[in-house]
């Protein structure tokens, strides 16, 4: 039996794009926040296109995330963070076959440079944020004049949450259907939240034995208790939706953190077990339960990893200080126009 033709990123790059770009001659450097989501991300339904298995809602972190420029070189290369990495570096390699994807066959070699303003200390990923800033700086050097929507759909090809990270505020990634994936991308949502916190827990840095990429695979792969999952995604969206237009912080926290535990769930569930968690997150938590015991509306999330993020209002912000000591506090809706 022939296996279905899959269609793959570059059939979709030369559907979509001019086959002739023009580089800039001068620099360009895009910004683009880091992001939270509230209803995860978990689980492809397509690998070559990175499509989901269901549609996902984050927060937008304002100022914090990724600059990237891109300028011409004599030969490709790739700093982060002010260094130069070695082209067999993992992060460079992906760079470099995402920009691959663009530029095709024409000899346009370039420096990337990739500075990341999110506190190290903060344990929070920049993959999202990386990408999304990289797609900003590949449509503005190469003058390409990309609808959101598209780019959206081109961030996500590089990782599933970048196309997320294109927007500030609440952020909506429809899953889409067709097989070509372009209606599979992320929308900015018109509410604004101004009194919306988020807390960054750093319970560990440093790199992750299991990458998100590799951990959704052995969750679809491994785990029985996957198969509940895409329902309660549907679920939470639609209740995300009513606390954000509602503006009912119980109803966000409370989605956001049953989603985010659910999720965990399966990943525990999977063979060998994926078990992002420390002892200390665990301790985390159980500081937030009980501070909700005593009355402070206060709510976490979590992704691959063992930080915990924490949802509350800035009311409650001293409270929270108090209670895990000088941790980094976003307003996300500060940089929103
Ligand atoms: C748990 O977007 O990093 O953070 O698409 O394989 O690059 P790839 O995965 P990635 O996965 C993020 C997973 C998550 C949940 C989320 O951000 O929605």
């Amino acid at each position: 039996l022939k296996e279905p033709y899959v269609l793959t990123k570059a059939d979709v790059v030369e559907r979509y794009l001019p086959s002739l770009l023009t580089a800039s001659s001068e620099p360009v450097t895009c910004f683009a926040p880091s992001n939270i989501a509230l209803c995860k991300y978990w689980g492809k339904r397509e690998k070559e296109l990175n499509l989901p298995v269901n549609s996902s809602l984050s927060i937008s972190l304002g100022h914090l995330g990724t600059q990237t420029t891109l300028s011409l070189a004599e030969v490709d290369q790739v700093w982060l963070n002010g260094e130069r990495l070695t082209d067999d570096t993992p992060f460079a390699r992906k760079v470099i076959a995402f920009i691959d994807l663009f530029r095709r066959d024409q000899a346009v070699t370039l420096k990337v440079d990739t500075r990341n303003n999110i506190p190290t200390a903060a344990g929070l990923a920049s993959s999202a944020s990386g990408f999304a800033a990289l797609s900003l700086a590949i449509n503005q050097f190469f003058a390409l004049d990309l609808s959101d929507d598209v780019l959206s759909a081109f961030a996500r090809m590089g990782s599933g949450s970048a196309s997320r990270s294109l927007f500030q505020g609440f952020v909506e990634w429809e899953m889409g259907q067709q097989e070509d994936g372009m209606d599979s991308f992320a929308r900015p949502l018109v509410a604004r939240w101004d009194t919306l916190r988020i807390g960054l827990v750093k319970v560990a840095t440093g790199e992750k034995k299991v990458d998100s990429r590799s951990g959704m695979t052995r969750t679809l792969e491994t785990a029985s208790l996957y198969q509940a999952w895409p329902a309660q995604a549907a679920r939470d969206i639609s209740r995300l939706h009513s606390a954000i237009s509602d503006k009912d912080f119980q109803l966000l926290g409370e989605t956001a953190e049953h989603n985010a535990l659910s999720m965990h769930a399966t990943m525990i569930a999977s063979w060998p077990p994926l078990v992002y968690w420390q002892p200390d997150s665990l301790a985390a938590m159980q500081k937030v339960w009980q501070l909700r015991e005593q009355g402070i509306p206060i709510y976490f999330t979590m992704d691959a990893g063992p930080n915990l993020k924490l949802l509350f209002e800035a009311e409650y912000e001293a409270d929270v200080l108090t209670a895990f000591g000088e941790i980094e506090v976003v307003s996300p809706f500060s940089a929103v126009p």
